[in-house]
């Protein structure tokens, strides 16, 4: 049986904290293995068995003068590449004679290497007056990194001197640069998004038809900052064609008192003057005004974005339905954003508006990339007229948490941290000189254990391979929106991880019995039911937690991708 344990990266040591929002963490992850970022490509398998090899055939032709065992060269690897026609023009001629001392003297100035030309192209671009320090200093391969993304970010970083950390100024500019709420200048990576809620509200506007959208996605995933640049570019938009702006009223839901008084300030939007009626509900008076025809025939349309609308969901549901339903009335000037996590509230919530025929269209945020994450970070480091981190810290910084969870608020957070860790090396540090000194993937490495490090991660990495099979399984198949499963249903997509991975899987009441043992643990809770394989299964951990756990772990970082 192949082992997954033997693929395991040594674990970072452990140090506490957390950076993301208080109400989404839970035992949001961990993790703990940082292995070599080499180890995340995947190794090219070599086949030693071909039977009969396609060179032969090459040899049997008539114009060779010579065998491939001569040459060294396999040709039909080659075919009509540079190299073959390379070798072509080798094979044409007759081999030399080493004894013959004018071939080899003529052989040995062919092969001789000017002082002249003995200058590396990597040298050349160390040597650009551009450049403010050599590549040994910054640890990369530049011709590796050719023309790539990375090399972009790296030439814009090595264009700066390095900054100073121990100038205060400089450090609070750069904290001030990473941190959450500081609107960046510009909001890269979510263009598509907004250019759909623009589109989407230009539209009621302009056919002046109510109407709801639905924005999901992961925890930092840019949701609330992009509404800011929605409000903007619906301004913009307004004032280009002379036309008018509908009010907008913004909601973070958490904010309100109780959950029926966004229907008290919707009135208030709409109506600033008008006191609500003692005797009636904001809601039943915002139906009434919906119901009829306006008496004014310019009374304008109104743009509500609701904010963590799951602060809505109450037992029955009807605030949450109300709100919605308030769009579909004949005369209702609402165009409702609801923005919240869950990717299936819609559907789960608001099954009416379903059989109305006026389910919320939905535009989703996906998690951040590693290429995302750079770039976010490197455009709110861009104002900065120097270099605060190794190109490599940012890097490994974005690979984690991309990895864990797409969230760039820990993204932030964590480069935050990896300043303190500079900071702390430079108090201890006995040179009194002025310090000029990058934040280092070290320093980056601690920041991420101190953010991801939960018990919960240590727990899950020291299961056994099966058990951990059974995590892998259950993540991947929550990854497709549900959120409870039964064993029976977990068991297909553990043979299928078994079967791709060649590992032999335990029957179901094997299973069964490892899914009580992760429920004791308190990572997984089991249903009821006399038959085992009906008993339903949820997640009691964050999945975030879970990848991050496995991730180092190459068999599983494969399965999870
Ligand atoms: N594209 C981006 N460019 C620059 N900064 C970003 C970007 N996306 C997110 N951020 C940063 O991450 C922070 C979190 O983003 P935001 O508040 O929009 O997340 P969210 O999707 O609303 O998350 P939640 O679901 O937790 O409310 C922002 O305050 C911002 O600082
Ligand atoms: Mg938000």
């Amino acid at each position: 049986m192949p082992s997954i344990a033997a693929a395991r990266a040594s674990p970072m040591p452990t140090v506490n904290g957390d950076v993301s929002s208080p109400h989404k963490r839970r035992l949001r992850s961990n993790s703990a293995s940082f292995d070599d970022p080499v180890c995340n490509t995947p190794l090219k398998s070599c086949s030693p068995l071909k039977s009969k090899s396609p060179r032969r055939s090459v040899d049997d032709s008539p114009n060779r003068n010579r065998s491939n065992v001569e040459t060294g060269v396999s040709l039909s690897k080659l075919k009509n590449s540079p190299k073959k026609k390379l070798l072509g023009s080798f094979s044409d001629k007759p081999i030399w004679n080493p004894t013959d001392s004018e071939q080899l003297s003529a052989v040995k100035e062919a092969l001789h290497v000017s002082p002249l030309k003995s200058k590396s192209p990597r040298r050349s671009v160390g040597d650009s007056p551009n450049r403010s320090r050599s590549n040994v200093e910054t640890g990369v391969s530049l011709l590796k990194l050719k023309n790539s993304p990375k090399k972009k970010l790296l030439d814009s970083i090595l264009d700066k001197p390095i900054w100073n950390p121990t100038d205060s100024e400089q450090l609070s500019a750069v904290k001030e640069a990473l941190h959450v709420s500081t609107a960046p200048a510009m909001i890269v990576c979510r263009e598509d998004e907004q250019k759909r809620i623009v589109e989407f509200c230009k539209q009621c506007v302009e056919q002046e038809k109510a109407g709801s959208l639905y924005v999901c996605g992961c925890p930092g995933t840019g949701k609330s900052l992009s509404m800011e640049n929605v409000k903007g570019c619906l301004a913009g938009w307004a004032k280009e064609i002379g036309g008018q702006l509908p009010d907008i009223l913004a909601i973070n839901c958490t904010s309100l008192s109780n959950t029926s008084e966004i229907f008290n300030k919707i009135l208030e939007k709409s109506k600033p003057n008008k006191k609500v009626n003692g005797r009636s509900t904001a809601l039943k008076q915002l139906q009434q005004l919906y119901s009829q025809k306006q008496q004014s025939a310019d009374t304008k349309m109104m743009l509500v974005i609701a904010d963590e609308l799951d602060y809505l969901i109450t037992k029955d549901r009807v605030v949450l339905h109300d709100l919605f339903m308030l769009t579909t009335l004949p005369f209702s000037k609402v165009i409702l954003i609801g923005i919240a996590n869950a990717i299936d509230l819609a559907d789960r919530f608001l099954p009416k508006l379903q059989s109305l025929n006026c389910k919320p269209a939905v535009v989703s945020f996906r998690a951040y990339s590693m290429d995302q994450i750079i770039m976010i970070l490197k455009q709110r480091l861009m104002a900065l007229p120097y270099t605060v981190f190794q190109p490599q810290a940012l890097e490994l910084c974005a690979r984690k948490v991309a990895a864990a969870s797409g969230d760039m608020r820990k993204a932030l957070g964590i480069c935050r941290g990896a300043i303190e860790m500079l900071e702390t090396e430079l108090r201890e540090s006995t040179c009194t000189s002025t310090m000029t000194s990058m934040v280092r993937v070290d320093h980056m490495a601690i920041a991420l254990s101190r953010a991801y490090k939960s018990p919960i991660v240590d727990t899950i990495q020291s299961l056994p391979q099966h058990q951990q099979i059974v995590l892998c399984s259950v993540v991947k198949l929550f990854r497709k929106g549900k959120k409870d499963t039964t064993i029976g249903e977990l068991n297909k997509f553990y043979l299928d991880i078994c079967k791709s991975t060649l590992i032999p899987p335990v029957g179901i009441m094997e299973l069964s019995c490892m899914c009580r043992v992760l429920g004791d643990q308190g990572i997984l809770k089991l249903g009821q039911s006399r038959d085992d394989k009906l008993r339903r299964v949820t997640l009691q951990v964050d999945e975030a937690d879970i990848s991050f756990a496995l991730q180092g772990i190459r068999f599983f970082r494969n399965c999870l991708q």
